[in-house]
């Protein structure tokens, strides 16, 4: 049985309905088991559309998609260590977002809602504004102020009505919460569906290794939509037998910004409340992570950790990168630092995978003004 269930209550509902929270309010999972046949996968075109029957869409003819998905696993050596690095940032709207919107929208289309509503430190808001504007459906997306000017124009160039919201990512994810009183929330941490397209990245990765999983894979830790999602994917494959094991999970916040580490590293294993700091990781800067424990619970239970990284590493990677001909945007260059950090205690044989999630094209502002040497 396919079903949203209450991480709260338990309570079950159905998934043809516009629901994105439960009665008590709380967050909804998708509980179903996928069906998974890799002769079938095989023949079909290089999308995150082959996994057909592991994405919880009823009618072809509500699928919204730009062709995305299947992106490069590229061999790359990193401080003397060869590791694998999947280019998250080749996407129709520059960021691995367009997973999640692809599923979660064309969600919105079978349920036949025409408006939705979403927040977003920009990227998530960019994929959900040109999902809705491949399928017709209006969107309005709220945004903090000081979002990346690139994003903004993308937004609006797509026919997104942005909001601007004066104030923190909490308080512009506060003013989307209101907004979806009356309104379908195509949001990216709530809504279960999103994840149903993240986890694609799981299934791409072991497929393009060959039906194997990696030993570790180092994720940003946000919202966790990319996190959760993989967890998801490598889960649904562990339980269908494709993969021998699950990989650790490594996560990755900004120290500016690092409520999932503190939580990780705290006696009671709760996620406290944090001011977030200034940083260029504006991504992951994340203080209230609706879903944190349920990332919490994910990181342990792979054997993984959290792990946070400073803004002088996140720039150090970012140059590093570029000189590497990878032009990504400042929060994927802090999974990069992730990626080092941990390169630097784990055994040499071990298999990493890392992928680069935002394009710096998105960032030019920020990038020129690092290369000027005023900072942040
Ligand atoms: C480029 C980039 N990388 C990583 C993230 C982290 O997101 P999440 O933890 O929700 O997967 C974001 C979120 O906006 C992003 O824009």
């Amino acid at each position: 049985m396919t079903a949203l269930l209450s991480t709260t209550t338990g309570i079950r509902y159905p998934v043809d309905q516009p629901r994105w929270k439960c009665d008590a309010g709380g967050i909804l999972d998708l509980e179903w088991t996928p069906v998974i046949d890799p002769a079938r996968i095989s023949r079909r075109p290089p999308t995150m559309w082959r996994y057909r029957e592991a994405i919880p869409i009823g009618d072809d003819a509500s699928i919204l998609t730009f062709g995305e998905g299947f992106t490069p696993l590229l061999r790359q050596a990193i401080d003397g260590r060869e590791v694998l690095l999947k280019q998250e940032y080749i996407f129709q709207t520059g960021s691995y977002k367009d997973r999640g919107a692809s599923v979660l929208l064309s969600k919105v289309r079978e349920l036949g809602v025409d408006s939705v509503v979403q927040d977003s430190s920009g990227n998530a808001g960019c994929a959900v504004a040109a999902y809705s504007a491949r399928g017709m459906i209006s969107c309005q997306i709220f945004v903090p102020e000081g979002t990346s000017p690139a994003k903004l124009a993308q937004l609006r160039y797509y026919g997104a009505d942005v909001c601007q919201i004066r104030g923190s990512r909490e308080e512009t994810a506060r003013a989307a919460l209101l907004a979806a009183e009356s309104a379908y929330y195509a949001s990216h941490s709530w809504n279960p569906f999103f994840l149903q397209g993240t986890k694609t990245f799981a299934y791409e990765v072991c497929e393009q290794m060959g039906w194997k999983a990696p030993d570790s894979v180092v994720l940003p830790a946000g919202n966790g939509t990319l996190l959760l999602g993989a967890a998801i994917g490598f889960n649904e494959l562990y339980g269908a037998g494709l993969i021998g094991a699950l990989p650790r999970l490594i996560a990755v916040q900004s120290a500016a910004c690092d409520p999932l580490v503190r939580g990780y590293n705290s006696p009671d294993g709760r996620v406290p409340s944090v001011h977030a700091q200034q940083t260029l990781a504006e991504g992951i800067a994340i203080a209230e992570p609706v879903r944190g424990s349920q990332m919490l619970k994910a990181v342990r239970k792979s054997g993984g950790r959290f792990l946070a990284v400073e803004e002088a590493e996140i720039i150090e990677s970012l140059q590093l990168m570029a000189r590497l001909g990878f032009y990504i945007e400042p929060t994927s260059a802090a999974v990069v630092a992730g990626l080092r950090s941990y390169l630097r205690d784990c055994p040499r044989d071990e298999q990493v995978v890392c992928p680069l999630t935002g394009s710096g094209l998105k960032s030019t502002e920020k990038l020129l003004s690092l290369l000027d040497g005023d900072g942040p």
